[in-house]
């Protein structure tokens, strides 16, 4: 077989501290490299045909890592390297004792289309036991289910009664949150960006969900009596609204500040100083941190609650490696509907 085209959506320039990553600027599809399948050197590795990537907002760090955070971020990307994200791959050829020809791996995977991997250091066998979608491992199943179920588990510790709300409650991490306080016996308020991610809010069971942009979140959690806990994953007038409405003793997870990537000024807050009379207790916390101590009992659980619908996903599909600099944009403002799913290649 003659060498094909091996793509690949490479890092061309970083974004200012307070622009958006522009497809075609600040990444680009790149066809200059070919790779022939049939008789590229393995040396005791395996090769790869890439099927699906994740679109996390974790991508716009590595492009330039956050102000006063360079020792606690992953290094940003050089310009000329493939993105890197987590993705599941299909194998088309193995010399690699543990790893066999169409097995599915999962891992940290550059945004190319075919990939040799020497041996399984950041990457394994995919079991799929529960016999879901693949793609679900990216999502709920996955890093941003186990954000969620991890640190639910370690911090939020619920009490019957409390009120939680959650901000991007149509995403994987958010709307898994919603999921487990409703599993937990938990009033649910959420938000998120348009009707059709209210609507699906309101299929998984959450009580109070809301467009924050066309309804005023203060006026909704004054309406609700308040909040024992807050979720928050968008940082700025968001949270300062939440510590407004929250109960004394509240509970703050802060997992992300995605309204401050694109625009740091932003994350500024006026509300601070009532955190000190109402005893509010703020967590932040990285999943990588609480991954060893959570990552069986998750992968245990989780994946066969999604299989028996007893866990809710919603996925949000772009085709085309070619592609991916726009699906990073459109999680960057709120165009995807769910967990945004990059197809690279049909199985
Ligand atoms: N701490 C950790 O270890 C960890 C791990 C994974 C993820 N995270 C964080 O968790 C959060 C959710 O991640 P995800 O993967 O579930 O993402 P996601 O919900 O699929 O996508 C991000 C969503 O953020 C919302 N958003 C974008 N710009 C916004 C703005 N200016 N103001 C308010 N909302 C905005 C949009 O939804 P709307 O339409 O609702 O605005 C967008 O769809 C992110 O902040 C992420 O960085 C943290």
């Amino acid at each position: 077989m003659a060498p094909i085209t091996n793509g690949r959506l490479i890092f061309k320039e970083a974004p200012g501290p307070d622009e958006y990553p522009i497809p075609g600027k600040t990444t680009a599809y790149d066809e200059s490299k070919t790779i022939d399948l049939e008789n590229v050197a393995l040396n005791g590795g395996f090769l790869v045909k890439v099927l699906v990537l994740s679109i996390d907002p974790f991508l716009r760090g590595r492009m330039s890592v956050p102000k006063g955070l360079e020792k606690l971020y992953p290094p940003a990307l050089k310009p000329g390297e493939p993105l890197q994200n987590s993705g599941i791959g299909i194998v088309l050829r193995s010399e690699h004792t543990s790893v066999k020809q169409g097995d599915h791996v999962y891992g940290r995977i550059s945004f190319e289309q075919y990939l040799i991997f020497p041996n399984l250091n950041g990457i394994e066998v995919l079991k799929n036991e529960a016999n879901i979608p693949i793609s679900n491992y990216l999502g709920v199943a996955g890093s941003p289910g186990l954000t969620a179920y991890a640190a639910w588990k370690e911090f939020i510790k619920p009490k019957g009664n409390e009120v939680v709300y959650v901000s991007t409650g149509a995403g994987p991490v958010g709307s898994t949150v919603a999921q487990l306080a409703k599993r937990d016996g938990l009033k649910v308020i959420a938000s998120a960006g348009s009707d059709e991610k209210v609507k699906f809010m309101q299929e998984i069971g959450v009580d109070v969900p809301f467009n924050y942009k066309t309804t005023d979140i203060k006026e909704i959690l004054a309406k609700e009596g308040g909040i024992d806990i807050y979720w928050d994953n968008v940082g700025g007038e968001t949270l300062d609204a939440a510590i407004d409405a929250s109960h004394p003793n509240a509970r703050i997870l802060a997992c992300g500040m995605i309204s401050g990537y694109n625009s740091p000024d932003s994350l500024a807050i006026k509300n601070i100083f009532q955190i000190i009379p109402k005893s509010i207790t703020i967590h932040g916390f990285n999943v990588p941190a609480l991954a060893p101590k959570y990552i069986a009992e998750f992968r245990k659980e989780v994946p066969g609650l999604i299989a028996h619908g007893e866990l809710k996903v919603l996925e949000h599909i772009t085709k085309g490696l070619d592609k991916a600099g726009h699906a990073l944009l459109d999680v960057l403002t709120g165009k995807n509907i769910g967990k945004s799913i990059l197809i690279v290649a049909e199985a």
